[in-house]
C-alpha cells in the first residue's frame, strides 16, 4: 500500500510537470477546442480568420487582452477563469500557428 502510494504522488508530480511545461495546447483542449476547433469561435490555425484579428489588435497580446476581456459570444478569459496570462498566451499562439 506504501509502495502505491509512492507511485500515485511520484505520478502526480509527473503530471505537474507536464502541465507546467505547457505548450498551449492543453489548455486549448481543455478550454478553447470545444469553440476553436468546432467552428464557433474562428477556427484554430485559419490563417484567413486570424491574421486580421492578429493586425487589428496588434499581434498576440492584443489577443491576449480581449481574449481576457472578452469579446461578443467569446467569454472572458475563454472560460479558463483560472488560468494565468501565460497559459492563455501560449493557447492564443497554439491558435494562432499556421500550418
Ligand atoms: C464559448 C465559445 C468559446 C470558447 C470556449 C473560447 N472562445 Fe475564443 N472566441 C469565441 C468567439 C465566438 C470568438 C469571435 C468573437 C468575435 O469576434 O465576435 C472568439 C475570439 C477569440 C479571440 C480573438 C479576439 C479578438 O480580439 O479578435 C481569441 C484570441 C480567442 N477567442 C482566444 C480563446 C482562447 C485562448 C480560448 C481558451 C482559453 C477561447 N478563446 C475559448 C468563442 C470561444
Amino acid at each position: 500500500m506504501k509502495k502505491l502510494m509512492t507511485l500515485l504522488c511520484l505520478a502526480g508530480a509527473a503530471m505537474t510537470a507536464t502541465a507546467q511545461a505547457d505548450d498551449g495546447v492543453a489548455t486549448y483542449n481543455t478550454y478553447c477546442m470545444a469553440c476553436h476547433g468546432t467552428g464557433i469561435g474562428p477556427m484554430a490555425g485559419d490563417k484567413n480568420l486570424w491574421q486580421p484579428r492578429l493586425d487589428a489588435k496588434g499581434g498576440v497580446d492584443g489577443l491576449l487582452a480581449s481574449a481576457k476581456a472578452g469579446l461578443n459570444a467569446m467569454p472572458p478569459m475563454g472560460t479558463c477563469m483560472n488560468c494565468t496570462d501565460e497559459q492563455l498566451r501560449a493557447a492564443i499562439v497554439h491558435i494562432t500557428t499556421f500550418k
